[in-house]
């Protein structure tokens, strides 16, 4: 059995500053098994108010409040990467011109209100999407609190705003050919020849997420099991974690919690694991194949 942070004493530096059911949880985890990257799906804020006959915008106010939170939990146990889809494309396009404008200012209001909290916690904030689709005034805002937060060496926040996967791969393949153009312009090279050599890296690096690693850990709130459009590249070998709890009600335990439980998982990324070597196959008898 791997060691746990108890056995271990390989804490986090800022361990101590998690709530005492917090730190309870988090000495029970593998050190080794710390995810890298946690990517949220925050679904539920309209039944959450719903539930409690407030508004809709309500729901989303104390979302932003839960955003907060976890991500203070995420950076006091060093993790280095968590992305909140907290903005869709379908979200944009789909939802009421009210809700949307809503959303707009309570994004400003979190990033004006937070980014002190942000350098205490040493996060750094970035964002991912087309964002220059959004209003103006939201993008100078989003700047801002990135270059005020750029400086940090912890967790980074990466805020999916405007996001689509789809979209991110329609913009991430049309990279990939301006840059084979360009490149066979150059070289003389034919087109086809450097086409046929395209690999999943030339893909991946182009993505939104070229710089991060890959999810280890996607966790979507409210109880619906799907993806909505969210990482479709990134998350092929992502775990999974559905929880019922609405966003509004989650905090940093129910991440803990969720790490707790992605580190009981074997991750095979299409192997067979670990008790599965060439020796002990060899020791089974091989049915004859009919
Ligand atoms: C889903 O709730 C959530 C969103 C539309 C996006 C997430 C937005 C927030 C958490 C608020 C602000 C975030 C930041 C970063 C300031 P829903 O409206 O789809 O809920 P429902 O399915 O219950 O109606």
């Amino acid at each position: 059995m791997q060691p746990t942070h108890a056995q271990s004493a390989d804490l986090s530096p800022r361990w101590q500053e998690l709530s005492a059911d917090e730190q309870r949880l988090y000495l029970t985890l593998d050190p080794a098994k710390i995810p890298q990257h946690v990517a949220i799906i925050m679904d539920g804020n309209g039944r959450w108010a719903g539930r409690r006959a407030l508004k809709r915008f309500l729901g989303h106010q104390q979302g932003a409040e839960s955003v907060q939170y976890v991500v203070e939990t995420a950076s006091r146990i060093n993790l280095p990467w968590i992305t909140l889809y907290a903005f869709s494309l379908e979200n944009n396009l789909r939802r009421p011109k009210t809700e949307v404008s809503f959303l707009m200012k309570l994004l400003r209001s979190y990033l004006t209100g937070n980014v002190k909290r942000m350098n205490d916690n040493n996060i750094r904030m970035a964002y991912i999407g087309r964002t220059h689709e959004l209003p103006p005034d939201v993008q100078e805002t989003m700047q801002w609190a990135a270059a005020e937060t750029a400086h940090n060496t912890g967790t980074t926040l990466t805020l999916a705003l405007n996001y689509g996967a789809r979209t991110e791969l329609v913009d991430s393949m049309r990279a990939v050919m301006l840059k084979l153009i360009a490149e066979s312009k150059q070289t003389g090279r034919p087109l086809e020849e450097l086409v046929a050599e395209t690999t999943e890296c030339d893909i991946s690096g182009s993505l939104y997420t070229a710089h991060m690693p890959d999810p280890d850990l996607i966790i979507r709130t409210s109880g619906e099991q799907r993806i909505s459009n969210f990482l479709l590249w990134q998350i092929a070998y992502s775990e999974i974690f559905v929880t019922d709890r609405l966003w509004p009600d989650f905090r940093g335990i129910h991440l803990l919690e969720a790490i707790q439980n992605y580190q009981q998982r074997e991750r095979r990324f299409g192997g067979l694991g670990e008790s599965f070597t060439d020796e002990k196959l060899a020791e089974d008898a091989t049915p004859a194949l009919q």
